[in-house]
C-alpha cells in the first residue's frame, strides 16, 4: 500500500524547485483534456511563477516516494487580476459584487491518471482550503458532467454561473470553517 506524503508550498523559491515535478503531473492529468507540450510550458515558465509570487498563494503537493501523483494550489484574487477581471465580465453584477476580490481562487487541482480515485484530489482540495483566512473561495470548470464537477459538488462547491457555453463559475462560503 502507497505512503502519501502531502506538502505545503507557499514560496515562490520552494515551488520553482519542485517545478519539474509539479510538471509531470500537470502533464499527465490534462493530456486527456487536450493539452500538450505547449500548455505544459505555458504552466512551467508562466503561470507557476507569476502566481506563486501572488498573495496567498499555497500550493498543496502529493507524493509518493520521489514522484509527485497530485498538485492543486490557488492564491488570493483581487480585481485588476485576468482571471478576476474575466469573471467579472462574464458573471451577474450581484454575484461579482459579493465573490469577486479577497477570495481565495483555486486555480490547479490535478491528480496522475494512475493515482486517480483513491480520495486523493479531497484531499488536496481539504488542506489547500485548511484555515484559510479568506470568506469566499472561487474556482472556474467544466461545465459538462464529469470528475471535476462531480468532486467540487461533492465537496460543497456551488454552481454560481455558467460564464462560457464550456466554463462553469463555482463558489465556496469558507466563513463556516472558519
Ligand atoms: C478531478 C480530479 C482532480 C479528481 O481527482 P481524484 O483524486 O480522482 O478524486 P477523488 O478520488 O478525491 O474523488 C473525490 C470525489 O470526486 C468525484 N469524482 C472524482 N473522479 C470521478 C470520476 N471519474 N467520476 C465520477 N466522480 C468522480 C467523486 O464524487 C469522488 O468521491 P467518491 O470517490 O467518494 O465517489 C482528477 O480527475 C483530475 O486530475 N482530472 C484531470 C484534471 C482536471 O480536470 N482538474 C480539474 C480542473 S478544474
Amino acid at each position: 500500500m502507497s505512503t502519501f506524503r502531502l506538502r505545503v508550498l507557499s514560496d515562490p523559491a520552494e515551488v520553482a524547485v519542485a517545478t519539474p515535478a509539479l510538471a509531470r503531473v500537470y502533464r499527465v492529468a490534462f493530456a486527456g483534456a487536450g493539452e500538450g507540450d505547449d500548455e505544459v510550458r505555458r504552466f512551467v515558465d508562466e503561470q507557476l511563477p507569476r502566481h506563486a509570487e501572488r498573495d496567498g498563494f499555497r500550493l498543496v503537493v502529493v507524493e509518493d516516494g520521489d514522484e509527485a501523483v497530485a498538485l492543486g494550489y490557488g492564491y488570493t484574487g483581487e480585481r485588476g487580476q485576468w482571471s478576476s477581471d474575466w469573471v467579472a465580465g462574464l458573471a451577474p453584477a450581484r454575484l461579482v459584487e459579493t465573490w469577486v476580490g479577497g477570495h481565495f481562487e483555486l486555480v490547479e487541482l490535478a491528480v496522475d491518471p494512475a493515482r486517480q480515485r483513491e480520495g486523493l484530489g479531497a484531499r488536496v482540495h481539504d488542506l489547500l482550503l485548511e484555515g484559510l483566512p479568506h470568506e469566499r473561495a472561487l474556482l472556474t470548470t467544466y461545465r459538462e458532467d464529469g470528475p471535476a464537477p462531480r468532486l467540487y459538488q461533492q465537496l460543497g462547491w456551488q454552481p454560481l454561473a455558467d460564464l462560457t457555453e464550456t466554463t462553469t463559475l463555482y463558489g465556496l462560503d469558507l466563513r463556516p470553517r472558519r
